[in-house]
């Protein structure tokens, strides 16, 4: 897939804004504070209906307007779609075609980004992690993200419903029906998890085997809070899940917190068998976060048939040049990538790549 057009309307510095993107490569260069990365963040919010950075929805519109509008042209092999989000305080709309639409039809539009921020994922909290999960190893499959979004909303209810025995406001009984949904949607995702992991990791551990030529092992490992063995069903995952549950409920009454379950898993990341976490350099994460990034490209083929937009905020001029050019092998005429940076001197432009905005 690869988007074909873009048009910004009040959204963050920009009031009235189109571009026509190269299918390839497009790198957009300036000084700081002039709306490269708000850029990107245009093209993510209009495949994925939400930012990468804002915390609230506002943020993104113009200061001193309303509405944002963002109209995106996406084309896949033998369909285009326009995608058009009017977005205002506490109220947003998408139209696919021009028909209202839910967000969650856009699941199947593919969007891989690579950020500064995404170093977190090693050194980070265990949240950085499970937000890896969520968002980027989860969606590779189709139905990952409809039984988040239900175990999510669920917990929410179910940690409400703690907080209400724990005043005596309600029974404890009443939290029979909720952990019936909790345990279902709970080890669907765990599965969806493993599932996806078990794929992705060995395309990880190839990729980044290339990227230091052959100097390091990259080891993945699902850590959670439930007691799991390898190859488990979801059923059988739903009842270790039902049973350790019930040894914590008093507790979770107590704490009015769900204590178990996916929201409380992690990801192990490992290097040669140490933990890259407590050792990675800057340079290392770096790396380990562009193998993981470069394996969703691969594994969004192997599902799809299809490379997703691949999106890279002042990281790439920031690798050594060996990875640069390794990258952009990757990506030329495959991928179609959006690339910023700051750094005046894109000197030697990689052979093939075309200037700023593809022309
Ligand atoms: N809601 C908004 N309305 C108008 N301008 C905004 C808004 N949010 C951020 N900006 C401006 O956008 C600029 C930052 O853009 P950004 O894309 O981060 O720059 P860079 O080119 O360094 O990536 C700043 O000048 C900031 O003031
Ligand atoms: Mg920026």
């Amino acid at each position: 897939m690869r988007v074909a057009s873009v048009t910004l309307r009040n959204f963050r510095n920009y009031k009235e804004e189109s571009m026509k993107p190269h299918p390839s490569i497009n790198i957009i260069t300036g000084p700081n504070a002039q709306g490269k990365t708000n850029l990107l963040e245009a093209i993510f919010y209009s495949l994925r209906g939400r930012s990468f950075r804002a915390e609230r929805d506002k943020d993104v519109i113009c200061w001193q307007s309303e509405q944002t509008v963002l109209q995106t042209e996406v084309e896949f092999a033998s369909r285009t779609f326009v995608i058009q989000w009017k977005i205002r305080e506490g109220n947003k709309k998408l139209l696919v075609n021009g028909v209202e639409t839910p967000r969650s039809e856009l699941d199947h539009f593919g969007v891989v980004l690579f950020c500064p921020e995404d170093l977190h994922l090693i050194k980070g909290s265990p949240q950085e992690r499970r937000h890896f999960l969520d968002y980027d190893v989860g969606p590779l499959n189709p139905t990952y993200s409809r039984s988040w979004r239900q175990y999510a909303r669920v917990l929410t209810q179910r940690n409400t419903l703690l907080k209400e025995i724990r005043d005596r406001r309600a029974a404890q009984e009443m939290l029979e029906v909720w952990d019936e949904q909790l345990y279902r949607h709970g080890a669907r995702v765990i599965f969806l998890r493993l599932q996806v992991l078990k794929k992705l990791i060995p395309v990880a551990r190839r990729i980044h085997h290339e990227l230091t030529r052959g100097d390091e092992k990259l080891q993945a490992k699902y850590l959670s809070s439930l007691v799991l063995e390898p190859g488990l069903t979801e059923d059988q995952i739903y009842h270790i899940f039902d049973a350790a549950s019930k040894k914590v409920r008093s507790m979770e009454i107590q704490r009015c917190q769900t204590l178990l379950g996916p929201h409380r898993d992690d990801l192990s990341l490992s290097i040669n068998g140490i933990e890259a976490k407590t050792f990675g350099s800057q340079g290392q994460q770096r790396t380990v976060t562009l193998s993981l990034k470069l394996s969703q490209l691969e594994l969004w083929n192997k599902e799809y048939g299809d490379y997703p937009v691949l999106l890279l905020d002042d990281v790439l001029f920031e690798l050594d040049r060996n990875r640069q050019s390794m990258l952009l092998d990757k990506v030329l005429n495959r991928v179609q990538t959006f690339i910023t940076t700051s750094l005046r001197a894109v000197s030697k432009k990689p052979s093939g790549v075309p200037g700023p905005f593809g022309r």
